[in-house]
């Protein structure tokens, strides 16, 4: 068996950064020699593959069709873009699915779609998910001004499942906005949990190489 661990990298909302933080954690551990693997339950806006999975999956070696489980064209909350398309999401294929990952991989990075309360199905989100699977959740948040309101609400709404949290990421810090300086202190005071790490912004955020070593002992 495996030392196997699972982190479930959620966030703030859609185009935060879930996808650079999953690829920037996914590449620092796979330097230390851990078998990293990626899954994407479900990714809508998919034109011909899914990007977050394409991404990650050609960093890590993985075959593209094992990083994503569902894919919807129409660029929308699964379980809408489901409804368009007809094709419901099964909760029991996801579970097969992250069993199967968790076997194989000593440490499996979950990406969600958009916040904690995006629905997968009617009455069932993300957070549900976390909830139900155990998944220790890393909540992706800006940087800049508008992130405590953003950071207090996707934590208060795990807190209230009894998600375990296990702090934020801020990404995108450019050392321009006022509220920078003070928004990591402040979202740690509001929700009584830690930034983990603290992400610039960046021409080539993919390039970026970021120590991730205070989450480590999180998970
Ligand atoms: N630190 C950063 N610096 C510059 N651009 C970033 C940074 N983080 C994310 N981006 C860009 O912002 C966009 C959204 O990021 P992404 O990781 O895809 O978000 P999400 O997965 O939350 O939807 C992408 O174009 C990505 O390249
Ligand atoms: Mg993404």
């Amino acid at each position: 068996m495996f030392p196997n661990k699972v982190l479930f990298i959620t966030g703030t909302n859609t185009e935060v950064g879930k996808t650079v933080v999953s690829y920037l954690l996914a590449k620092f551990l796979k330097k230390q020699g851990i078998k990293v693997g990626y899954w994407k339950p479900v990714e809508t806006g998919v034109e011909k593959y899914p990007a977050d999975g394409k991404l990650l999956s050609s960093l890590l070696g993985q075959p593209l069709e094992e990083t994503v489980t569902y894919t919807y064209k129409l660029p929308l909350a699964p379980y809408v873009a489901a409804q368009y398309e007809g094709k419901e999401i099964d909760l029991t294929l996801l579970r097969e699915k992250f069993n199967e990952h968790l076997n194989k991989y000593e440490f499996l990075i979950i990406e969600g779609a958009g916040g904690l309360a995006v629905p997968i199905l009617r009455n069932y989100t993300y957070g549900n998910l976390a909830k139900e699977w155990n998944l220790p959740t890393l909540i992706v948040g800006r940087a800049r001004l508008g992130t405590i309101n953003d950071c207090f609400l996707t934590a208060y709404y795990g807190k209230s499942l009894g998600i375990n949290l296990v702090g934020f990421v801020l990404n995108g810090f450019t050392g321009k906005d006022l509220s920078e300086k003070d928004n990591p202190r402040v979202v740690e005071d509001m929700t009584q949990l830690p930034v983990l790490v603290k992400i610039p912004q960046s021409s080539q955020p993919l390039d970026l190489e970021v120590d991730f070593s205070p989450l480590l002992g999180k998970v």
